[in-house]
C-alpha cells in the first residue's frame, strides 16, 4: 500500500445528510482557525470556556463533522479542533492537515490527551458504544454517531447508558433529525389534541441504489500495518482475515453493519419516539431480504420492514426498499385524526409540512422545517456539555430506538418475534 498515493474521491457519508468532496474537505483547511492557544484545565466546563474536539474515524461522516464543527467555530462557538484519530493513515494524515489538528494513529492517545474535552465517535456501528464507553471512562462527553451500537450489542448499549448515568457524563447519539424544530410542531399538535389518542405510524425510507452499502474502496493494494489498523477496525467483531471489502465497504457486511434497519431506521424512528413520547417497543417483527442486490459478496438486506408494537397502545411499522425511491408521505394516526408529513424523504432534515386531517371539520397545513441538522444536533450537544443538562438524544432516550433496531433485527435474522422485557430491560428472541 501506499499511502501517499492519491485516492478515489470519497462519498462515504451513506445517508442523505450533505458530504463534502475531497477538494471541498481540504479547503477546511484554508479555514480553520490558527490554533489558538490552548489552555487545559479541569472538566468542569465554564459557558465562556473553549472546548476541545476529538475526532474518532474521520472517513464520510467524521469529514462532515469536521466541517460543522469549523462552521460553528466561524459563527464563534468557542471550539478547538483538537485531535483527529483514524484506523486508515492516509484519512488520518489528510483530516489533520486540513484541521491543524492532532493527529493519532490509536484511539487511547486521543483519549489521554488533556486537550480533548469532547469526543466524536464517527467510526463503524459496531466501534460506537466500546469507543464511547472508553471515552466516558476517561472524563469526556461524548457525540456517538448513530447506530448507537450494532444490532448484536444491546447490552453493551444498555450497559453503557447506566455507566453515561453513573458517571454523570453528557452523550448525544447522532440522529440528528431529532433536533429539527419540525418535530416540535408534530409534538405540540398530538398534545393540543389533533389526533386524539395515538394509534398508529407508518413510515419509510426508500432510495433508489446500493451506494450506501457499496462504500468506495480508495487503495485496493491497502494491507493491514502501520498505516491501517485491522485489529482496531474489527474491535469485539470475529476475527476474520483481512479484505479491502470489510475494511473500508463494511456496510455489506452483518459483522459490523444490519443494513436499513440499523443505517437508516434510527433516522425514521428516533423523531417519532421523540415527538410522541414513546418507550421501549414490547414485541418486534421484520421482514425483507436481498431482493435486487444478490449479485455480489452483500450479506445486509436491501429490502427491511418491521413492526414494532408498544405497550402504549401503537404499532409503528416501518419499511425500506433500496430498489426504488419512489416516496409514500408518513402517516401518525390516532383515534380522532391523522398528521401526514410532507417531503419528509431526507429525514435528517425534517419535512415542508404537516397536514392536519381531523376525523371531523376542515384540514389544515402547518409549517415544518427542513434543512441541514447537524450542526443543530451539535449546537445542542454543546450546550449540553456546558450546562449538563440532557441532549435532545441523550443516551437513555436513544436506547429505547436502539432497543427497537436490535430487536427487529434479531427478529430477521433468526425468523423469530422479538420481545423486550421492560423489567430487566432485555430483550428475548
Ligand atoms: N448521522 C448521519 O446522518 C450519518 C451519516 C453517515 C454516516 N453515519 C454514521 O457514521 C459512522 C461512520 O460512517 P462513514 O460513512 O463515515 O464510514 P467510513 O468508513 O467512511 O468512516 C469510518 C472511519 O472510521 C475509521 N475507523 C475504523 N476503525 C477505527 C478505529 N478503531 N479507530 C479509529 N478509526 C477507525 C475508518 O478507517 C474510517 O475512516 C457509521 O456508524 C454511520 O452509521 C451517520
Amino acid at each position: 500500500m501506499n499511502p501517499t498515493a492519491p485516492k478515489t474521491p470519497e462519498t462515504a457519508d451513506q445517508s442523505s445528510a450533505p458530504h463534502l468532496n475531497r477538494r471541498e474537505f481540504l479547503t477546511l483547511a484554508a479555514t480553520a482557525a490558527v490554533a489558538a492557544p490552548f489552555v487545559s484545565r479541569a472538566r468542569v466546563l465554564g459557558a465562556n470556556d473553549r472546548i476541545g474536539v476529538g475526532f474518532i474515524g474521520t472517513g464520510g461522516r467524521g469529514r462532515t463533522h469536521l466541517a460543522v464543527v469549523q462552521g460553528l467555530i466561524n459563527e464563534g462557538e468557542n471550539l478547538q479542533m483538537t485531535a483527529v484519530c483514524d484506523a486508515y493513515g492516509y484519512r488520518l494524515n489528510e483530516a489533520a492537515k486540513a484541521t491543524g489538528a492532532k493527529p493519532y494513529a490509536k484511539h487511547q492517545d486521543l483519549l489521554a490527551d488533556s486537550g480533548v474535552d469532547v469526543v466524536c465517535v464517527a467510526t463503524p456501528d459496531r466501534l460506537h458504544v466500546p469507543l464511547a464507553l472508553k471515552a466516558i471512562q476517561a472524563g469526556k462527553d461524548v457525540y456517538c454517531e448513530k447506530p448507537m451500537g450494532h444490532w448484536s450489542q444491546f447490552d453493551l448499549c444498555r450497559e453503557f447508558s447506566e455507566e453515561t448515568a453513573k458517571l454523570k457524563r453528557i452523550v448525544q447519539v447522532g440522529n440528528q433529525g431529532n433536533s429539527s424544530p419540525a418535530w416540535g410542531k408534530v409534538r405540540e399538535l398530538v398534545q393540543q389534541g389533533a389526533i386524539g389518542r395515538l394509534q398508529h405510524i407508518q413510515a419509510g425510507y426508500f432510495r433508489d441504489g446500493d451506494w450506501g452499502e457499496r462504500m468506495p474502496i480508495p487503495d485496493r493494494e491497502a494491507t493491514p500495518g502501520p498505516e491501517l489498523d485491522w485489529e482496531g477496525f474489527l474491535g469485539d467483531a470475529p476475527k476474520v482475515p483481512f479484505t479491502v471489502d470489510r475494511f473500508f465497504s463494511w456496510r455489506k457486511y452483518l459483522d459490523y453493519a444490519g443494513g436499513p434497519c440499523t443505517d437508516l431506521f434510527p433516522h425514521v424512528l428516533t423523531p417519532f419516539v421523540s415527538a410522541l413520547g414513546l418507550g421501549y417497543p414490547r414485541r418486534a417483527t421484520a421482514s425483507g431480504g436481498i431482493f435486487k442486490y444478490s449479485t455480489y459478496d452483500r450479506e445486509v438486506p436491501d429490502t427491511f420492514n418491521m413492526t414494532l408494537d408498544y405497550p402504549e397502545g401503537a404499532s409503528a411499522v416501518l419499511v425500506c426498499t433500496l430498489a426504488n425511491s419512489y416516496s409514500t408521505e408518513p402517516a401518525i394516526r390516532g383515534d380522532e385524526g391523522t398528521l401526514i408529513l410532507q417531503n419528509a424523504g431526507g429525514w435528517e432534515a425534517g419535512f415542508d409540512s404537516i397536514t392536519v386531517v381531523p376525523r371531523k371539520g376542515a384540514q389544515k397545513i402547518v409549517p415544518g422545517w427542513k434543512s441541514e441538522s447537524t450542526p443543530l444536533h451539535w449546537k445542542n450537544f454543546l450546550h449540553c456539555a456546558r450546562t449538563r443538562e440532557k441532549p435532545v438524544s441523550d443516551v437513555e432516550f436513544a436506547l429505547k430506538v436502539q432497543a427497537a433496531m436490535c430487536m427487529a433485527m434479531l427478529a430477521f435474522l433468526q425468523e423469530r418475534v422479538a420481545h423486550f422485557d421492560a423489567a430487566t430491560r432485555r430483550i428475548k428472541c
